[in-house]
């Protein structure tokens, strides 16, 4: 997989979906920064997993329950990627996909999507998303679907702002009173 140059321009996609992959992020909190894409590697595992644990959303595990969660993940077959940018010539994390194929029949899988607290709403996740998508569809698979747990009222905004649809719930999943709905977006397309 290649990487991916993208200088991410603002909280909205800009209209040419990424043509040139070089537009500007602007936020309070940072200056512009160039966001580059790759395959997420076994060695991301322990960074992914330091995300994942000083979020809100997945800190009730620590980080080497989380790292070693990942790595199992990557073991058994799934993928994923990494958005990331340069700052004092380190590469740090901005967020990531965790992804399988043919899950579903002929549909692809989004299990885990997360961008770092500080750096949400400025347009990483639908960038992420996109690239998950043309990933998928480089690979034949116009069909995804994903699980997002229904007290999580922002993510599923996120994903039917981008054209996932709700198909469904599987009641009780994770833990009694707590249901994951069932999102699916068709006829992916491969344009970067
Ligand atoms: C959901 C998520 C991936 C979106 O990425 P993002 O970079 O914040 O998204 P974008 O900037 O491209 O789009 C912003 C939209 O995402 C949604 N959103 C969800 N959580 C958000 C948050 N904490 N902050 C800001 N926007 C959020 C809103 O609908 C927002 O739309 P708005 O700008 O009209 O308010 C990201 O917020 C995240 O990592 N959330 C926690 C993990 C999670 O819930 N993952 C999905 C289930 S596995």
């Amino acid at each position: 997989m290649h990487s991916i140059l993208a200088r991410v321009a603002c909280r909205k996609p800009p209209s040419d979906r990424y043509a040139n992959k070089r537009v500007q992020l602007e936020s309070t909190s940072m200056n512009a920064i160039d966001l580059m894409f790759r395959a997420l590697q076994p060695q991301d595992a322990s960074a992914v997993g330091r995300l994942m644990s000083e979020h809100p959303l997945w800190g009730d595990r620590d980080h080497d329950e989380q790292s070693r969660r990942i790595a199992r993940l990557l073991d058994r077959g799934e993928y994923g990627l990494i958005a990331e940018y340069v700052k004092d010539d380190e590469r740090v994390l901005a967020g990531f996909t965790i992804m399988s194929d043919s899950t579903f029949g002929d549909h692809g899988y989004i299990r885990l999507i997360g961008i770092q607290p500080r750096l949400t709403g400025q347009g990483i996740g639908t960038r992420l998303l996109h690239v998950a998508e043309v990933r998928f569809a480089q690979r034949q698979i116009r069909r995804v679907f994903l699980l997002c747990t229904d007290w999580n009222t922002g993510a599923q905004a996120f994903y039917e702002r981008h054209g996932y649809k709700r198909v469904g719930v599987l009641p009780d999943w994770l833990e009694g009173g707590v249901n994951e709905l069932i999102y699916v977006k068709r006829g992916l397309d491969d344009h970067e």
